[in-house]
């Protein structure tokens, strides 16, 4: 793949056309693909599919086409080309050219699409699909060469969209390296010092907060998951001030569970369970993620807060148990039924000290926090619990913009009455499995008062893939790190 990609200069390369399922070539493309467009939509590849491409050299442009198919007109919107560009970001790759222009204008108009939006989606497409992660290997492997590629179009909104598309996938990018980077490395230190770096590069302000601090706060979920770990828990706070004006708006407050590792504590993880859980801490990256892209590309004009609630669910002497109650900052007191629901326990201080200390306009947190909502939603719909109407609507639009989908869960008073204790306030897991990722939110729900515009969004099902997925190889997907930039750029 590209050791980077950019929007500029002045190399030539190949052009990339776009034409529609089930139609004929326009004018406008015919003419740029010259004699080779008279029987160019005969040839078998051909199929107008979204991403199949067919490559001709023709004198009208002096070397090669890439003609891509974007679906059926019908069915085409600006996030058709995510797909599109990924396929062509493969082929682009594979040929180690250097330099490519695009030029997607007819259809564009045709479909009176946005360009750029239209050049945004192209860019996140170019951004994800290039995305590595080989600081990992070693001296077994050999690493291809990586070659850079620039990007041009002859549409000022649209090269601006490709700009504003590769800035928010290097954003999903850092949330996937962070996500792919195993726990002996991404302890709560590392991640602490990859916030302080990301805000040091951006003018953000970061503050840890750990050790007594932790027990002054009362940030009594963090320091129980977090106490069989040598790698101490912490809270790790982001901030973005918009650069002039607007900062007198409420913040918006973003919460992510960054479990550095999930074992399942002393209700230990069994079987195959336990592999993968690196990527506990992918709603914290997807938080960090939106932050990058927040301080480079969206700025919006209000104050953003993140929160990453960070700790690892290990096993010692000192570890947590079933059976301990923990009193919370609210005063919430939680009888622990299984060490295994640790997310809900971090996420709950992160709330309280959101509600308390940072006067929240809004608060949405995300998470890797159920087995269930993989089983409910599979890897297609992230699962959203938000019962205000205006946030709600928001997300929803940034989740159509991003293709980071969410879809509505309920809460209802008989969820909340599941996590009654016999012993003290609430439990952290119900004796029974129904409705489980909703127990989740329930649990939740008590450390955030009625009032507080508050979405919570359960990501163990969309975090990763296990299969090539649209821009995706298999691996983490960043999720989140888009969608919650696209929430800003509205809120
Ligand atoms: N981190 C897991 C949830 C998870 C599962 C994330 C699969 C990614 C993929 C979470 O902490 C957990 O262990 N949840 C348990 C809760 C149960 C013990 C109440 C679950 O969902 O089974
Ligand atoms: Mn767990
Ligand atoms: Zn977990």
């Amino acid at each position: 793949m590209f050791e980077s990609v950019r929007v500029g200069g002045r190399a030539k390369g190949p052009l990339i056309l776009g034409y529609f399922k089930d139609q004929k070539l326009d004018k406008p493309t015919a003419d740029r693909l010259g004699d080779a467009a008279s029987d160019i939509l005969s040839r078998p590849e051909s199929t107008g599919t979204a991403g199949a491409i067919t490559e001709v050299f023709t004198d009208a442009h002096n070397d090669r086409v890439l003609l891509i198919g974007l679906g059926t007109k019908d069915g085409f919107t600006a996030g058709t080309l995510r797909t599109v560009a990924a396929a062509a970001a493969r082929r682009l790759a594979a040929l180690k050219v250097t330099a490519a222009e695009i030029d997607l204008d007819a259809q564009l108009k045709a479909t009176k699409t946005d360009r750029a939006h239209a050049g945004s989606a192209f860019g996140e497409g170019v951004g994800l699909v290039a995305w590595t992660c080989d600081q990992f290997r070693g001296s077994a492997t050999d690493l291809p060469k990586r070659t850079k590629l620039s990007l041009r179009s002859g549409d000022k909104a649209f090269s601006d969209g490709v700009t504003r598309g590769l800035g928010l996938a290097e954003a999903s990018n850092l949330a996937r390296t962070l996500s792919q980077t195993p726990p002996n490395i991404a302890t709560t230190d590392f991640m602490a010092s990859e916030c302080k770096k990301l805000a040091r590069k951006t003018g953000m302000k970061c503050t840890v907060l750990k050790g007594d601090a932790l027990e002054r706060e009362g940030l009594q979920g963090l320091i129980n998951v977090g106490k069989a770990s040598e790698n101490a828990p912490c809270l790790i706070r982001l901030e973005y001030t918009p650069p002039r004006g607007g900062a007198r708006a409420k913040p918006v407050v973003l919460i992510g569970k960054t479990m550095t590792y999930d074992s399942g504590g002393l209700s230990i993880k069994v079987g195959g369970g336990m592999k993968g859980m690196k990527r506990d801490k992918d709603g914290g990256c997807g938080v960090i993620g939106a932050m990058h892209a927040i301080a480079n590309v969206i700025k919006p004009k209000r104050k953003v807060v993140a929160l990453l609630a960070c700790a690892e669910n290990s096993i010692s002497d000192e570890a947590y148990r079933p059976d301990d109650v923990i009193t919370f900052r609210n005063g919430v007191t939680v009888e622990v039924t299984n060490t295994d629901a640790e997310g809900r326990l971090v996420l709950a201080d992160a709330l309280c000290y959101a509600c308390d200390k940072e006067d929240p306009g809004c608060i949405v947190d995300m998470a890797t926090l159920t087995g269930g909502i993989v089983v409910a939603l599979g890897g297609t719909y992230a699962g959203m619990w938000c019962d205000d109407d205006g946030l709600r609507a928001t997300l929803e639009q940034a989740a159509g913009a991003s293709d980071e989908r969410v879809w509505r869960m309920p809460h209802h008073a008989e969820y909340r009455d599941m996590m009654r204790s016999p012993v003290a306030d609430i439990v952290n897991s119900a004796p029974v499995r129904a409705a489980h990722p909703i127990q989740g939110a329930a649990f939740l729900s008590y450390f955030c008062p009625d009032g507080v515009p508050w979405a919570h969004i359960d990501i163990a099902g969309t975090h990763a893939v296990d299969k090539p997925t649209g821009p995706f190889d298999p691996g983490p997907t960043g999720f989140g790190a888009r969608l919650l930039s696209e929430f800003l750029d509205r809120a």
